[in-house]
């Protein structure tokens, strides 16, 4: 295992104290992105005491402390997965070959790329989600914000650490310029469009959790692929995190869905506004618009780009172990959705080029896991959420120019004009949630909109003091 220095001014498990040069560079880096926290992360609550996990180590067993800190305090660390001992390339050209401990100079620009891509995402979640710290509905689910956000900055520095170490001048100036980027900035905004987006609201932030973050749990997956080892043990330790950031969405979700359904039966009723619940063609009209903009993060159906960080083993796919093909895909062909004749079908493309279908598919199983866990509890009145089509609503790929019904049918623009109020949230329904929208701050409280937790964090009761105010 591989030796944590967890006292050290940034706590590391690199060897950060024998290599001097970078140390002193990651030591610069850091007085900037405090000073980016304290700017541009959450807007109140920077003096009070969080119970917040801090990464300590990377084994299987205690790999994190829980503790109560200040986070401008939070230990912001760098942490590599233990290697695998003569670990393999698992697919593309370089099949078999060792993998790489340093970047090749052929691929240098390509994985700096994914590595900027990847990192930007990470400090624009925290920029998005600033606001909502003034509105939590209960302090279970402040202190859940601030665990994601603070372990959002360490996959910053995750990523600034590859980009120090491997890449560099060029890597210092990219660090330097994820903190000069900021979400819906005009000057400089962050590098994808669905991460300009401010999260206005709870019911925002919890299907952000949901869909946004785990399309982030499945870019990691395919980069733990990958032929460069550090970033393959980056993010494999990112994946541990991620996986809470998840749950924030599906539990977040189930609780709206549990207190909607526990209105519906007092009252008798599916209209739950007049007491203060959110009703269920509401929640699938959010769902509606989540689900679709994360589709898009995926980018288009074939891409060049894909199958070229396919072949030369920078990005693989899903469990790309698990899987019983030859890894390579040169001769293979799968199909992919098109938009011709007037109808949605299907199109033949080569597997390689088709990588990110591919992905976006494990993608929409993932997502529909959780949608089922929310139908258990809508049975009870009878109703459920689904999962909108592929093409509902895209604004990369090849239903980008076209409206696709959430049930998947083409249809032309007046009818869209005249449905999409019943498929997208409308300007009341965003009133009404922002309506909703209070700040609940006594301990094991919540706000009339959602379910209380089932348990609380780390064995701690649900009325647990999770921020100190
Ligand atoms: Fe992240
Ligand atoms: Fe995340």
């Amino acid at each position: 295992m591989t030796i944590v220095d967890i006292d050290a001014k940034i706590p590391n498990n690199v060897g950060l104290a024998e290599d001097r040069r970078l140390q002193r560079a990651l030591e610069s880096w850091q007085p900037k992105f405090i000073e980016w926290w304290k700017d541009l992360g959450p807007v109140a609550f920077q003096d009070n005491e969080v119970y917040l996990r801090t990464a300590i180590s990377v084994g299987q067993e205690g790999w994190a402390n829980f503790g109560h800190v200040k986070m401008p305090d939070y230990r912001w660390g760098i942490f590599l997965a233990d290697p695998e001992p003569d670990r393999r390339i698992a697919f593309g050209d370089h099949l078999g070959a060792p993998a790489w401990q340093d970047v090749p100079g052929e691929y240098r620009s390509e994985l700096r790329r994914l590595l900027v891509v990847q990192g930007d995402t990470e400090p624009a979640s925290v920029e998005q989600q600033r606001s909502l710290c003034l509105t939590a509905p209960s302090i279970y689910d402040l202190r859940n914000l601030f665990q994601v956000n603070v372990e959002e900055g360490r996959h910053l520095w995750a990523m600034v650490y590859l980009l120090h170490r491997y890449f560099g001048r060029d890597g210092r100036d990219e660090a330097d310029e994820m903190l000069e980027r900021h979400s819906g900035d005009s000057d400089k905004p962050r590098i994808l469009g669905a991460f300009n987006e401010p999260t206005p609201d709870w019911l925002s932030f919890f299907f952000f959790t949901y869909f946004t973050d785990r399309d982030g749990k499945y870019q990691l997956a395919s980069l733990r692929e990958s032929a460069f080892d550090p970033l393959s043990r980056t993010c494999d330790f990112m994946l541990k995190e991620e996986a809470h950031h998840m749950f924030v969405g599906a539990t977040g979700i189930g609780r709206v869905v549990q207190r909607t359904v526990d209105l519906m039966q007092v009252h008798d009723t599916a209209d739950v506004a007049p007491f203060g619940g959110i009703d269920v063609a509401m929640l699938q009209r959010y769902l509606n618009f989540h689900c679709s903009v994360s589709l898009d993060l995926f980018g288009a159906e074939t891409s060049t780009n894909a199958a070229n960080y396919y072949a030369a083993g920078l990005k693989g796919r899903f469990q790309e172990e698990r899987r019983t093909d030859d890894h390579r895909l040169h001769d293979a062909v799968r199909e992919v959705p098109t938009v011709a004749g007037g109808g949605l079908t299907t199109r033949s493309a080569p597997a390689l080029a088709a990588l990110n279908e591919t992905l976006r598919d494990d993608y929409i199983a993932d997502c529909q896991k959780g949608i089922d866990r929310w139908n258990r509890t809508l049975a009870e009145v009878g109703l459920e959420l689904r999962r909108p089509h592929v093409g509902f609503n895209r604004a990369v790929g090849a239903f980008r120019d076209h409206h696709v019904s959430p049930d998947g049918r083409l249809v032309d623009d007046a009818t869209w004009q005249a449905s999409v109020d019943g498929w997208l949230p409308t300007a009341d329904d965003r009133t009404y949630v922002e309506s909703l929208m209070h700040a609940v701050t006594a301990p094991g409280k919540m706000a009339g909109w959602l379910a209380g937790p089932s348990t609380g964090v780390h064995a701690k009761p649900v009325d647990y003091e999770y921020v100190r105010i």
